[in-house]
């Protein structure tokens, strides 16, 4: 039931039962990826934690999203998500989060590469997009590592935190991946 990423480390689904442990880790995480992340600000308690991890599994049965967790010793310390999944126009968006004590190794990159093999080779997206804060320099980091190419920048795109946020769009194409294979 779980992908491993590294000796002590397993990427597995993120589901409603995970409520309480999903709500420790983004109350732990908050300050570093609050700047950044929506779900910073949604996930509050077990009861808002629960309401996200449903959305998500409602999102799974309708085909049009996905959340994952990466356990590290058995400790929920991150994870990814296609934020969307968007079948019939062939395209996905993927986001992340990590515990910054857990930064550094290429866990991230690991998990975004099964991702990306998955929505590519086993269901045929086309493109897979990855949009961050022009600020956010290390998940820019992640998009470059993952081979994309930055298109632009959306201006004022998303409201976070009661401000406005600039969004880069940077994105990678089905043939671009299957030759970086
Ligand atoms: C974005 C975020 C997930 C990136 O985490 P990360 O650990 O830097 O990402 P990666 O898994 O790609 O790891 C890369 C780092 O591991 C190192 N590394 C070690 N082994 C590696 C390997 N086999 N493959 C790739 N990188 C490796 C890289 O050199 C890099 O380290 P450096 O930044 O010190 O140069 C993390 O910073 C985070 O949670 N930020 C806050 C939330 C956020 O911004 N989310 C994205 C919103 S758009």
């Amino acid at each position: 039931m779980s992908l491993r990423l590294a000796e002590n480390t397993e990427l597995r689904a993120l589901e409603p039962w995970n409520a309480e442990e999903f709500a420790q880790n983004i109350d732990r995480v908050r300050d570093y990826i609050g700047p950044w992340v929506g779900m910073a600000h949604m996930v509050t308690d077990t009861d808002s934690g629960r309401t996200v991890l449903q959305r998500y599994a409602d999102k799974q049965a309708a085909g049009n999203g996905r959340i994952y967790g990466i356990w590290i010793d058995g400790k929920l310390m991150g994870g990814t998500l296609f934020r969307t999944f968007d079948a019939a126009n062939s395209m996905c968006e993927i986001g992340v989060w990590l515990d910054p004590a857990a930064t550094g190794g290429g866990l991230i990159t690991r998990a975004c590469r099964h991702m990306i093999d998955w929505a590519v080779c086993v269901r045929g997206m086309s493109r897979v997009e990855w949009r961050c804060s022009p600020e956010n320099e290390r998940s820019g980091a992640v998009a470059q590592r993952l081979g994309m190419t930055l298109e632009g920048v959306l201006r004022s795109e998303y409201p976070l935190g009661g401000v406005r946020q600039d969004a880069q769009v940077w994105s990678l194409l089905a043939a671009e991946w299957r030759a970086r294979k």
